[in-house]
């Protein structure tokens, strides 16, 4: 990693705004000024000018009670309203929201219209359900515009949405469900994936029958008609949502709620077994969606056409489809399946067809069409777009250039933007049209942030310089807990550096003072953009019955930036012959923790070893499994409690 940096570190190139870009920019030098004077203040001004606020608020940040901050706390806001409704009063009410794209090639369009009357029966539905305000709601659907829709009515009436992405497990989804007592789940019969339909209701039916006897929070389950594959059908707890809409009032009147009302539950991996729930809430959030979406994507909402590839499932999906740009009267483009469906130009396709000019996706995605060659794209019309933007991870500056060459025919401006579920918008990135680009930095804080590199001491770190990233001051769309487990947030956030916030990454400032990022330094991975918890996923592995000791790794992987290495030690008395049966059981393995977790977690390797390397007190050292799984010299092993064992696991590796 270290080495790695510091060839990183030597990237000359820089890539200037043009002329064209800067005069058109909505960014502006003069946002940095504006907000270094006065945080607090300059996020009351972009939100009193980017939001609607049926109360406006008085009162900006309130850090009283640390680390649990309040923004805007005495306004009063509807985020639906705020997505909808007010984009039809101002008249563009004819304008395009989504362009939606089916994965088999239909497709749906909603103007503003449309979705705000779409919304109001979703909301008037909900009602009818016995749903209302701090109330729960489960959402487990595929990129479909009835995910968007159901997100938007449970906020229109006060109700908390936890999303689940469609590729967790049962187990995940019925964790999430508990966790949260939601009362009602959103799913669908099924939604196409690589070509084919790929069922969900068969997923919440057995998430709802873990324990037997059907004893879960849950009431209801309203399910949307779309891979129309047959279904278990449950009288008193399931209804079609085609039914419920059908008959459903298209009448409503959003209501006001305080800022601070809680928006979404949003889980994601920490350090342990068990899935964080991230809590998000109104009137900061939704400032910050809106300000981000609009000043780094340089958002015309009147001529742009928006495309996010990212899930609903994911926070990306949550600020970067939903809020930002429904906040900010975009068009956007959705699309529900994966970009090799049916062919590897998919993508391509679609931006021809909708002439998108602004393109958010993660580097994984990125590298894989690099692999693939440019002429897969060079075959489509690619010239509408003007402006690139990367998150997930970090993007290697080759990528970075093809993205920039290939996709954005040398001209575009790339963001790479840095930010986690926690954060809830952007937080670092270059700002189009101002920034002068680097390849492979994500480049520095935006506007109204403090951000800073620290040593272990607590000290910033000057420029040229390594250690870990911390947020110094609140920021409006901050994370306000881990739903029901306060403890858990002050400790895993809060604790490292008291008064700062502690993101888990490492980072280096270049000579410039810009910030790159170097990946997590706790025992999280990040596979595909995606986070998984080694703990998580290592816990799955030993609820198998043959395991006995698991320990899990991110390996450096060309594509997926990192990639899930499992080595297992099997119990002794259902050892076997192991030689013969090591791949077998590797294949059982792999697809066990791929139906506990979901196929994001499944290993891509899983090594049947003897030992694993652990400190005198029993501490299982990662940093030499990781080495051994890329393949590098074995670091040092001195501290180990048995120095024989890795090479006892190496030539176990080896046969
Ligand atoms: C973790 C957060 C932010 C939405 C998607 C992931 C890594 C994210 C970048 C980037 C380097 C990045 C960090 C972070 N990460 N964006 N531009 N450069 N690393 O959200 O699942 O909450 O994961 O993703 O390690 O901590 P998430």
């Amino acid at each position: 990693m270290t080495n790695g940096i510091d060839n990183l570190l030597h990237e000359t190139r820089r890539f200037e705004p043009s002329a064209d870009f800067r005069a058109g920019a909505v960014a502006s030098e003069e946002l940095y000024e504006e907000a270094a004077a006065d945080r607090p203040a300059f996020w009351g001004k972009q939100s009193a000018e980017l939001l609607h606020w049926n109360t406006p608020f008085t009162k900006t940040l309130d850090w009283s009670n640390a680390p649990f901050a309040t923004w805007f706390e005495d306004g009063e806001l509807n985020v639906a309203y705020n997505c909808l409704d007010r984009h039809v009063e101002a008249g563009n009410g004819d304008r395009i929201a989504l362009n939606w794209e089916g994965e088999p090639g239909d497709s749906r369009t909603f103007t503003y219209a449309e979705l705000t009357t779409e919304v109001k029966k979703a909301a008037n539905t909900l009602l009818d359900l016995g749903i209302g305000k701090g109330d729960r709601v489960a959402i487990y659907l595929p990129m479909i515009p009835e995910a968007i829709i159901s997100m938007l009515a449970v906020a229109r009436i006060g109700a908390v949405h936890s999303v689940v992405f469609g590729g967790f497990s049962a187990e995940s989804l019925r964790a999430r469900i508990d966790d949260a007592a939601a009362r009602l789940v959103i799913t669908a019969d099924g939604g196409w994936r690589k070509g084919k339909v790929s069922a969900l209701k068969p997923a919440v039916d057995a998430a709802l029958a873990i324990d037997g006897d059907g004893s879960s929070t849950v009431e209801h389950v309203l399910v949307v008609q779309r891979g129309n594959n047959d279904v278990e059908w449950f009288e008193d707890r399931d209804l079609w949502w085609h039914d419920e809409i059908g008959r459903a009032e298209a009448e409503h009147v959003a209501q006001p709620f305080p800022a601070e009302t809680p928006l979404f539950i949003l889980y994601t991996s920490g350090t342990t077994g068990k899935p964080k729930g991230i809590l998000h809430t109104s009137g900061g959030y939704l400032t910050q969606a809106a300000f981000t979406h609009r000043n780094v994507f340089d958002l015309h909402p009147e001529t742009d056409v928006y495309w996010s590839t990212a899930d609903v499932g994911w926070i990306t999906g949550h600020t970067y489809v939903v809020y930002g740009p429904l906040a900010n009267g975009a068009t956007q483009v959705i699309y529900e399946g994966t970009p090799d469906a049916p062919h590897p130009g998919r993508w391509w396709e679609i931006i021809q067809k909708y002439k998108v000019s602004i393109l958010y996706a993660a580097p994984t995605a990125i590298r894989t069409f690099m692999k693939l060659g440019r002429q897969i794209p060079d075959a489509f019309d690619l010239t509408s777009l003007r402006l690139l933007g990367s998150v997930g991870e970090p993007i290697n500056p080759e990528a970075w250039i093809w993205y920039r060459d290939v996709i954005g025919a040398g001209k575009t401006p790339v963001v790479d933007t840095w930010w986690q579920t926690e954060t809830g918008a952007i937080m670092v990135s270059a700002l189009p049209g101002v920034t002068t680009l680097k390849p492979g930095s994500a480049q520095v804080p935006l506007p109204g942030l403090h951000i800073e590199v620290l040593d272990d001491a607590g000290t910033p770190v000057g420029k040229n310089a390594g250690g870990l990233l911390v947020v110094s001051e609140p920021w409006p769309s901050m994370l306000r807990g881990i739903w029901g487990d306060p403890d858990r947030y002050v400790e895993t956030y809060w604790s490292t550096f008291p008064g700062k916030y502690f993101a888990g990454d490492g980072a280096r400032l270049d000579r410039d003072g810009d910030i790159w990022l170097l990946g997590r330094v706790d025992d999280v991975m990040n596979v595909s953009g995606h986070r998984l918890s080694t703990a998580e996923i290592e816990s799955s592995l030993v609820s198998h019955p043959r395991v006995a000791e698991a320990a899990v790794v991110g390996a450096a992987d060309e594509t997926t930036g990192q990639a899930v290495v499992a080595f297992v030690i099997v119990r002794v008395e259902q050892a076997g012959d192991l030689r013969q049966e090591a791949d077998a059981l590797a294949a059982e393995l792999r697809a066990h923790v791929s139906s506990q977790i979901g196929a994001i977690a499944r290993p891509k390797q899983v090594f049947i070893v003897a030992e694993l390397p652990k400190t005198r007190s029993g501490k299982i050292m990662r940093r030499l499994l990781r080495d051994l799984a890329e393949g590098r010299e074995i670091g040092d092993t001195t501290t180990l409690a048995d120095t024989q064992v890795m090479n006892i696991i190496s030539t176990n590796i080896a046969g």
